[in-house]
C-alpha cells in the first residue's frame, strides 16, 4: 500500500527547523505586545462571501485560488486566503472599542502554482489596526514591520509605498485607466486582453511584459489624488522619514484585493531576487467594514508570509535563531528504576529545560543521546549513585575528561547545577 504525503504545495515543519518558526513567531507577538496589539483567533473558514465580498469577486484570489466546500449543512465556506477580511467581520461582529488592534499567526490557503516561495498552504503574521484613518496609525503599522525585520536580522529590504486614494479619486484614475487600456486592449497579455475591463487595476498587478509594457505609458494613481488623499499620503511619508525609515514611491503598487484604500505599501526582500520576493504587505482598507456590512471603520494592517521571511534569511546568511531551543541537560539513568523521572520532574520545576531516554537503553547509547541532544550537562545516576544518594554531573562542552566529571551528593543538585548552568 502506497504511503501518504503532504498535499502538493504543502509543508510539514519540523524540528530544527520548526524552533525557527518559534523563534519568528515569539519574536512577531512580543513586538505586537509592545505596539499596543493584542491577538486575535478567528475560524480557519468562514461564509463565502466574506472573502468574495472582502477581497473583491474579481480578483485572482477570490476567482482562481480559494479553496471553496460545502459542509454538511449545504453552506457554502472558504479556507481563509488571507487574514484581513475574517479580522475584519470579527470586529463588526464584536463592536471592541476604537482603536482596535489585533495581531495574528495563521496558515492560509491559495490554490496558486506552488514554486519556491509560492505555496498552498502558507502562514501569515500580520496586524490590523481598525477603527482610525489617522496617518499616525499606518506610520505604526510599517514601523512594525520595518523593525520586526531588522530584528530578524534583515538588511536588505525595500519598503515600496503607494496611495490608491479614496473611492473618488481612484474611480476617476480607473476611468482613465480603461480609457487607455481599451485604447491597447490587443497589446495586453492573453489573460487580459478578455478581463480587463472587469477590474482594469488588476492589470496593474499583471508581471507579464506585454502588460507591463502598457501600464508603463499609462496614467499614474498619485496623479489623481484629492486634496485630503495627498496630504494624507504626505503625512505618511513624512511619518515614516521621521522614523529613518526609507520608502519608495511605486506609483503601480495597487496590491491583489480590493478592499485596498489610500496607502499601500510592500516589503521586497532583494536577497531573494525577483520571484516571490514579497516578505509582507499591507495597507489601508477604508470601506472593508462597511462592505461586509458593517458602519464605516477605516483600517490599515499588513501581512507577512513566514516562509518567505525564513527564505529571505537565509538568502542573506542569517543563522541565528531568536530564541534558545537548546535542553540544559540530559539524565543518564542506568539503574533501572525510576530516577530518572524523578529528576527531570524536578530540574524541570525549576525551570530546567531536561530531557531523558526511554526504553532502558544501555549507558553508552544513553551517552549518545545525551551528545546528540545538545545539552551542556549529563547527570549519570547509576547503581552507585542511587546507593550512595549521589549524582555524577557530566560537562559534555569539555574536553578534558577528568575535570570534565564530578559527583556530587544528590542534596547539593540544583546548587551545583546554578554554578554550571549560570541559571
Ligand atoms: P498578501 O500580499 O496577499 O496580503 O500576503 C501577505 C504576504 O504573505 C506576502 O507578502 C507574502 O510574504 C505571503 N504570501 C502570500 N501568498 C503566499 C503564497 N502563496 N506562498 C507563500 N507566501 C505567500 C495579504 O494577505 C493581506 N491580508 C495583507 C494585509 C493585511 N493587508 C491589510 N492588512
Amino acid at each position: 500500500m502506497s504511503t501518504f504525503q503532504a498535499p502538493i504545495g504543502t509543508h510539514d515543519v519540523l524540528a530544527p527547523k520548526s524552533a525557527l518558526w518559534e523563534g519568528l513567531i515569539a519574536t512577531f507577538a512580543q513586538f505586537s505586545f509592545q505596539y499596543g496589539f493584542t491577538l486575535a483567533l478567528t475560524p480557519m473558514f468562514e461564509e463565502i462571501g466574506v472573502f468574495n465580498r472582502g477581497i473583491g469577486e474579481h480578483s485572482d484570489v477570490a476567482t482562481k485560488e480559494m479553496y471553496v466546500f460545502q459542509d454538511r449543512g449545504e453552506r457554502t465556506y472558504a479556507l481563509r486566503p488571507e487574514g484581513t477580511a475574517s479580522v475584519v467581520r470579527a470586529f463588526i461582529q464584536h463592536q471592541p472599542t476604537t482603536p482596535y488592534k489585533a495581531w495574528y499567526v495563521t496558515p492560509a490557503f491559495r490554490y496558486e502554482r506552488p514554486q519556491a516561495g509560492r505555496y498552498r498552504q502558507h502562514h501569515q503574521l500580520g496586524v490590523e489596526a481598525i477603527g482610525t484613518d489617522d496617518p499616525a496609525m499606518d506610520v505604526e503599522v510599517i514601523a512594525l514591520a520595518w523593525r520586526f525585520y531588522q530584528a530578524l536580522g534583515l538588511t536588505r529590504v525595500r519598503l515600496l509605498i503607494n496611495s490608491m486614494g479614496h473611492d473618488e479619486c481612484r474611480g476617476r484614475y480607473v476611468e482613465v485607466l480603461r480609457g487607455h487600456l481599451e485604447e491597447h486592449r490587443e497589446e495586453l497579455c492573453d489573460e487580459h486582453q478578455k478581463t480587463w475591463s472587469q477590474n482594469p487595476l488588476r492589470v496593474l498587478d499583471c508581471k507579464r511584459e506585454s502588460c507591463v509594457r502598457v501600464v508603463n505609458d499609462g496614467p499614474l494613481l498619485p496623479d489623481f489624488l484629492c486634496a485630503d488623499c495627498a496630504a494624507h499620503f504626505d503625512s505618511v511619508r513624512n511619518g515614516l522619514d521621521a522614523l529613518g525609515i526609507d520608502s519608495t514611491l511605486e506609483p503601480r503598487l495597487v496590491r491583489g484585493f480590493d478592499y485596498y484604500t489610500r496607502t499601500t505599501f510592500e516589503f521586497v526582500a532583494e536577497a531573494l531576487g525577483s520571484a516571490q520576493n514579497a516578505i509582507g504587505g499591507g495597507g489601508r482598507y477604508d470601506g472593508l467594514s462597511e462592505q461586509l456590512g458593517g458602519k464605516p471603520a477605516s483600517g490599515i494592517g499588513f501581512g507577512s508570509g513566514i516562509e518567505r521571511l525564513l527564505l529571505a534569511r537565509e538568502a542573506e546568511g542569517i543563522t541565528s535563531n531568536l530564541i534558545n531551543r537548546t535542553i540544559d541537560i540530559f539524565v543518564v539513568d542506568t539503574t533501572g528504576r525510576d530516577n530518572a523521572t524523578v529528576v527531570v520532574d524536578e530540574l524541570r520545576r525549576h525551570g530546567y529545560a531536561a530531557e531523558r531516554s526511554f526504553d532502558s537503553r544501555s549507558m553508552k547509547s544513553q551517552m549518545k543521546l545525551a551528545d546528540r541532544s545538545g545539552a551542556a550537562i549529563a547527570l549519570l545516576i547509576g547503581p552507585q549513585e542511587a546507593e550512595a544518594d549521589e549524582i555524577t554531573i557530566r560537562d559534555l562542552r569539555s574536553d578534558d575528561f577528568e575535570r570534565a566529571q564530578q559527583r556530587i551528593a544528590r542534596e547539593d543538585l540544583l546548587l551545583t547545577l546554578r554554578q554550571h548552568l549560570n541559571k
